[in-house]
């Protein structure tokens, strides 16, 4: 049987919602970034449920989303520059990994066997009442199969996890269409786990220069996995035009006839857009994928950072 998908406008959505959570089970829930797989982040029968459902490997550590700083601090011990981070992002894509707060409710299999937590406050309405009205964290997973593209419409999550979870709610797609962008810190040095739908930029005006992750390095996220993101379909990045058998995904003035990403060359459109094309293109039957040249700036470098995953050699390979 595959999930109900419900309108978040239906004013039981929230309701349902949360009995699907109350009783261990997986909710699809529209984020900002990209949808989520939400349960109960204390229930670890629940959380188990997550890795399960997605086949996620046990060491790749989930993310507990929050509707306060307050219900953070429960979780999460915060230094002080965590602090300024959370005050001027959140509620948005910037997620916080930190030391687990000494009662942390969390349940141990979110940290994967590390002594971190992850949190972020989604800005999306319909998250942030769910999590709010549950009155407690809410663990979330991108809401697709391990390895795959990350959902950015109901539709995306029930087709690809509908058969193996409760309910989705529809809460249309997703603004910024990457994921949140996660900084750990070295000490108190922050450094930039992943990149994602948060600029580097705007981050670094508070920071200063961010390190980027030394591959391997302890600190460093181990969802990050070279190849990730996938279609089906072959990519090949940088090109300047398709070649016979090639389908095109364009960007700005590099626009081929079909798809492209961005016709005005805007990074923030092509990040909304990046994986509903991919998924597109994948569900024409494409084998192979040229993609133009993406600016490294901005949300460019996030862009450029799924696409490098989505066209490296498969572990299947
Ligand atoms: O935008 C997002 O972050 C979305 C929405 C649903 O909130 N969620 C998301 O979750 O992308 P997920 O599970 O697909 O990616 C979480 C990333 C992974 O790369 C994981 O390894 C990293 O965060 N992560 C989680 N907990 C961590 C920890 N304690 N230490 C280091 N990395 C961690
Ligand atoms: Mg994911």
């Amino acid at each position: 049987m595959t999930a109900p998908v419900l309108s978040a406008s239906d004013p039981t959505a929230i309701d349902r919602g949360i009995a699907v959570l109350r009783v261990g089970g997986l909710v699809g829930i529209p984020t900002e970034t990209v949808y989520g797989l939400a349960a109960d982040a204390t229930n670890g029968v629940a959380v188990a449920g997550i890795y399960a459902a997605k086949k996620r490997p046990s060491f790749n550590p989930l993310i507990s989303h929050i509707a306060s700083i307050e219900m953070a601090e429960e979780l999460v011990v915060f230094t002080s520059l965590a602090r300024k981070l959370a005050e001027a992002f959140w509620p948005g894509p910037l997620t916080l990994v930190l030391p687990r707060a000494a009662n942390c409710p969390v349940n141990e299999l979110a940290s994967a066997g590390l002594d971190t937590l992850a949190v972020r406050m989604p800005a999306h309405p319909v998250a942030q009442d769910l999590i709010r009205q549950f009155g407690g964290p809410v663990v979330a997973p991108s809401a697709n199969p391990s390895g795959g593209v990350s959902p950015t419409t109901a539709a995306h999550v029930a087709s690809g996890l509908g058969d193996r979870i409760d309910l989705v709610l529809d809460g249309g797609a997703a603004k910024v269409g990457l994921e949140s962008t996660v900084i750990g810190f070295d000490g108190e040095t922050p450094v930039l786990l992943r990149k994602g739908g948060l600029p580097r930029r705007d981050i670094e005006a508070i920071t200063g220069r961010l390190s980027d992750v030394r591959p391997g390095a302890a600190t460093s996220s181990p969802g990050m996995l070279a190849s990730h993101y996938a279609p089906s379909a072959r990519l090949r990045l940088n090109a300047l035009q398709a070649k016979q058998g090639e389908e095109w995904l364009g960007f700005g003035r590099f626009a081929g006839t079909r798809l492209n990403l961005s016709p005005a060359g805007n990074l923030t459109e092509a990040a909304a857009n990046l994986f509903a094309y991919l998924r597109e293109l994948d569900g024409s039957g494409a084998t192979h994928i040229a993609v133009a040249p993406i600016p490294d700036e901005g949300l460019g470098e996030a862009i450029n950072d799924r696409l490098n995953r989505a066209a490296a050699p498969r572990m299947t390979d």
